[in-house]
């Protein structure tokens, strides 16, 4: 993977290309005092001057003196006021309203998806300026598009291409994890389908296996092949309910884009990638060696593969937590800040008390046990 190919994936390259085939969408460039404040890593401040501001998040002037603890040991007490980008705030709520008035929010490359369990909605869904910060400020995804974009390029000697930052603002869309797909184009052939929330079974998909790959090669040989900057690349469907599939995303062809359930090597090697269930037909103790061996030609003809290899997870296999979650703090965490569920909270001071009582009997054995 080259830099140029990192460039050629950003969202203003790849959006105006294909424009008709994916979520309407509105560009902002980032002004640099913005992206000042998204890099800073003190504390979260959101501006109140846009109106859904979220005041549990905020820790403005308003807030009351139980909320105003202070955090350093440092004795002299600064006053931390929100940055306000009043000119930048009123271009996000146009562009958020003439979007129907709810966002999904990306960066030039990613979006904050490793942050959603911070929103009070644990959504990527935004209504408003302060929404956005709240996700971008928490995200590593975003972080790394700001800090080290061109991270695992080959070309590591050349000089970084200049990046002009941008807000991408998306109509939301209720998109099921089940109708997403990641597709692997090598030299622009279309080798490698993999359903993209690898974590769940979903009967449909194996149902309608066929059709699916059908309707994502349709899709590519007329829209996406030999209309691209690159010949190596990866892009993001959607399958919605009516059959339809629109472009979702564009990543590029290497490491730093997920290869769900294909490695990098299979992807890179230039070899015929398998198809998930390879299973060769069993000999029977009853068959001839000759009758399986015909067996196994009969096998191979209806198996050979002439489009993409397509893999999705399948009921046998053990469905696997979220790739995100090693992101988020403890659920039993957020459940005792919460107060909501009274039991762990019970539980939560037994084990305190036990804990201070186990203590007190050491120091008090301690004490026994010392020379006199
Ligand atoms: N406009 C949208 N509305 C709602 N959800 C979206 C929208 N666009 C993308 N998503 C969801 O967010 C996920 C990540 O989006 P994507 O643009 O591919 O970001 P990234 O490149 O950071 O993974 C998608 O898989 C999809 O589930
Ligand atoms: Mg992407």
């Amino acid at each position: 993977m080259k830099k140029e190919q990192v460039v050629n994936c950003q969202f203003s390259v790849w959006y105006p290309i294909f424009k008709k085939h994916t979520i309407k969408s509105l560009i902002l460039p980032l002004p640099q005092n913005v992206i000042d404040y998204l890099l800073d890593d003190g504390t979260l401040v959101v501006s109140g001057s846009d109106h859904n501001t979220q005041q549990t998040h905020t820790n403005n002037s308003d807030s009351n003196a139980e909320e105003d603890i202070q955090w350093s040991d440092d004795e002299t007490t600064t006053t931390v006021t929100a940055p306000e980008f009043p000119e930048f705030t009123s271009k996000v709520l146009e562009a958020i309203n003439a979007l129907g008035g709810r966002v999904f929010p990306k960066l030039n490359w990613s979006a904050p998806r490793d942050a959603n369990w911070i929103a009070l909605n644990s959504s990527l869904q935004c209504h408003s300026l302060s929404d956005i910060f709240l996700l971008f400020k928490s995200s590593d995804f975003i972080a790394h598009d700001l800090t080290q974009p061109f991270l695992l390029c080959s070309d590591q000697d050349s000089p970084d291409p200049v990046i002009n930052y941008e807000l991408v603002l998306r109509k939301w869309s209720e998109l099921i994890p089940g109708g997403e797909f990641r597709c692997f184009v090598k030299e622009n052939k279309l080798i490698a389908i993999s359903q993209r929330d690898y974590t769940q079974y979903y009967q449909h998909i194996s149902k309608q296996e066929e059709q699916i790959c059908q309707a994502i090669q349709e899709f590519f040989s007329q829209h996406i092949q030999y209309n691209f900057l690159d010949e190596d690349f990866v892009f993001d469907v959607y399958r919605d309910s009516l059959g339809r599939v629109w472009l979702i995303d564009l990543n590029p062809f290497g490491e730093v884009t997920d290869s769900l359930l294909f490695s990098w090597e299979e992807l890179a090697s230039g070899g015929e990638i398998s198809q998930q269930q390879v299973r060769l037909p069993r000999l029977d103790h009853g068959k001839s060696s000759e009758a399986y061996v015909l067996l196994v030609i009969a096998w191979f003809s209806l198996h050979t593969q002439e489009g993409p290899a397509f893999r999705y997870t399948t009921s046998e296999v053990t469905v696997q937590p979220s790739p995100c979650l090693s992101y988020r703090i403890p659920r039993d965490f957020v459940d005792l800040s919460a107060g909501e569920d009274a039991y762990k909270l019970i539980d939560f001071l037994k084990l305190k008390k036990s804990q201070q009582e186990d203590s007190e009997e050491e120091e008090e054995e301690e004490e026994e046990d010392a020379p006199q």
